[in-house]
């Protein structure tokens, strides 16, 4: 953790990805089992009041100092939410230096009083939908993420109500599926309608927001086991399922908001916080630009973020071929339509999110194969040594999804003990060489994604 905390000490651009030196701890040597299928439902954010975290943690229930595992759970989620997981104290870095800069420079009095601010930062429902326990400054609390617990509580609490009827009839969020996790990660963790993020906010001093689920997942401290009784009640999906429906759901967020923005504020610009930030703001003495086949701009021309993007072609190749074709060529169409004035942008971010929405439903059901797996991570190693990933966002979901696969192999027992090692020892360049966002080189990229290629047997 404290290792965590000095890296965000930095200025936010040039702030070294302190928290992937912690992932190769925990990704490498966590072990989640492999699982089947994955199913989707639809669910939306309910009405629901929200109890607070007090409620959750009161009694036997959750808020155990040690782990009493009991029906599979281990009842000490509290403590370990409190303790190590940042969501905590996601209401009160609104209240230390960084967050109170960003609400001076932005105008709009204290940062703990800002909608804006709020929506993200801590479990934002309406004075109606709050409890008599709750209280804003616990952050993003148990009931952001599980639903609001006024219809599932007692059912819960009773046991004699399985999680699936839970899930259907009272209002508990499925925080187990990879569509509905994606949907309520991303919310905050790229933003949407509803959590509204802004390059005035950026520039105002917020840190650049990157994210991949599987990843994440990951990183956030567990306050779950995955044993024989979990796989009774939930669905326990593949690693590399996490990541492949994130990145759909991400881009799919991403051209939603382009298709939305309405050019408002910010003169002849569009909104900044959907193109890549590198591209404006690397130093000069770092020329890095490369020619890309998928964007078909020249130099000097930002672009939209399309490293979610980048990602999903190389998925979709594989998964869903009949829909690889429109995917690549509505991306193409976008970055001209954004960045040529060639063709209407909202149109065709519209139908580029129509597809990506499409594809994310396969992915979401596909059984990922071991050849599958092998061919997406030459695939996705393949974009860093044609130009595609040379942008700084692209090369770190390059080496997020490199992590996603060689885990999920791994967990399966798909790799003997060399080729693992020799992965994790390219896995690890590729964390070297995106540590800093500034000096970040390409070319040192791309020969460290190669490492990892090379590292792959041929299946
Ligand atoms: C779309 C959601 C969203 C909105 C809106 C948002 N934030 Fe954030 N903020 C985040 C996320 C996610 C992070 C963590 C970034 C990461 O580590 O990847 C973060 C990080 C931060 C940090 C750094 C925290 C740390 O641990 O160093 C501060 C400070 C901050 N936000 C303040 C604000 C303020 C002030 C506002 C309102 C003007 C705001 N945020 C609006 C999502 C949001
Ligand atoms: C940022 C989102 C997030 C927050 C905040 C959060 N959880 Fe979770 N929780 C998850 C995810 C993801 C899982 C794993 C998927 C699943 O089991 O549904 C999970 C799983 C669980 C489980 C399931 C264990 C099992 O064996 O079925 C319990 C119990 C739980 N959380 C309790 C809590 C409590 C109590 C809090 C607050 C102190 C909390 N969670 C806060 C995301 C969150
Ligand atoms: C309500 C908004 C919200 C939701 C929903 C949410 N997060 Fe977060 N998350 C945040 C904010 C804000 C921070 C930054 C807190 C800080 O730095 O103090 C954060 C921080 C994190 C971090 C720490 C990142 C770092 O820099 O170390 C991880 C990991 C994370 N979230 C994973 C997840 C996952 C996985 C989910 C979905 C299960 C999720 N989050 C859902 C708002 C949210
Ligand atoms: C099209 C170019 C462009 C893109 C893309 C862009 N920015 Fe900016 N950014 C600017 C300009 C211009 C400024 C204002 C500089 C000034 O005030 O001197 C700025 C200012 C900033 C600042 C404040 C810098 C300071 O010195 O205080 C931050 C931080 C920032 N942007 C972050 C981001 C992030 C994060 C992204 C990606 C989500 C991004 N920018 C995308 C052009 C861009």
């Amino acid at each position: 953790m404290s290792e965590l905390n000095l890296q965000r000490a930095g200025k936010s651009m040039s702030q070294p990805r302190g928290r992937y030196s912690l992932l190769l701890l925990v990704v490498l040597f966590l072990s989640l089992a492999h699982a089947g299928q994955a199913q989707t439902t639809s669910v939306t954010a309910t009405a629901d009041v929200h109890l607070g975290v007090a409620t959750c943690a009161g009694g036997p229930c959750h808020g155990a100092a040690s782990t009493a595992k009991k029906n599979g759970v281990l009842q000490n989620e509290y403590l370990t939410w409190q303790v190590h997981d940042k969501h905590a104290r996601a209401y009160s870095v609104l209240e230390g230096d960084v967050g109170k800069r960003i609400a001076a420079n932005l105008g709009i009095g204290p940062a703990t009083e800002a909608k804006q601010c709020l929506d993200c930062h801590a479990d934002n429902v309406p004075a109606e939908a709050r409890g008599v326990q709750f209280k804003i400054s616990d952050g993003v609390g148990c009931e952001a993420c599980h639903g609001g617990a006024q219809r599932w509580l007692g059912p819960h609490v009773s046991g004699h109500v399985d999680h699936a009827a839970l899930v259907k009839d009272d209002g508990l969020y499925p925080t187990d599926l990879p569509a509905d996790r994606a949907k309520l990660c991303l919310g905050c963790h790229l933003g949407d309608e509803t959590h509204v993020i802004t390059h005035k906010i950026m520039g105002a001093g917020h840190p650049r927001l990157s994210f991949e689920l599987q990843t994440f997942s990951q990183i956030q401290p567990a306050h779950y086991v995955i044993d024989d009784i979990y796989r009774k009640r939930k669905t326990v999906s593949q690693g590399v399922q996490f990541w492949a429906v994130g990145q759909a759901m991400g881009l799919e967020k991403l051209v939603s908001g382009i298709a939305a923005d309405k050019h408002q504020g910010n003169g002849v610009f569009p909104e900044l916080v959907f193109f890549d930030c590198q591209a404006c703001h690397h130093p000069m003495s770092n020329l890095r630009w490369q020619k890309r086949a998928s964007t078909g701009l020249g130099p000097g021309i930002p672009h939209f973020n399309d490293a979610n993007a980048i990602m999903l072609r190389t998925i979709a190749a594989r998964v869903a071929p009949e829909m690889s074709k429109s995917l690549d060529s509505d991306i193409h169409a976008l970055h001209l339509a954004l960045s040529a004035g060639e063709g209407n942008p909202a149109e065709i971010a519209k139908r580029l999110g129509a597809t990506a929405h499409q594809i994310g439903g396969v992915l979401a059901v596909h059984d990922f194969t071991k050849a599958d797996m092998h061919e997406m991570l030459l695939a996705v190693a393949k974009s860093s040594t044609n130009g595609d990933a040379s942008d700084y966002a692209a090369a770190e979901q390059v080496t997020m999804a490199f992590a996603s696969i060689i885990y999920t192999l791994n967990s399966a027992g798909d790799l003997d003990a060399a080729t693992y090692a020799a992965l994790k020892g390219g896995l690890n360049q590729c964390y070297g060489a995106i540590q800093k966002e500034d000096s970040y080189d390409p070319v040192k990229f791309a020969a460290a994604a190669k490492a990892v290629t090379q590292a792959m047997p041929s299946s």
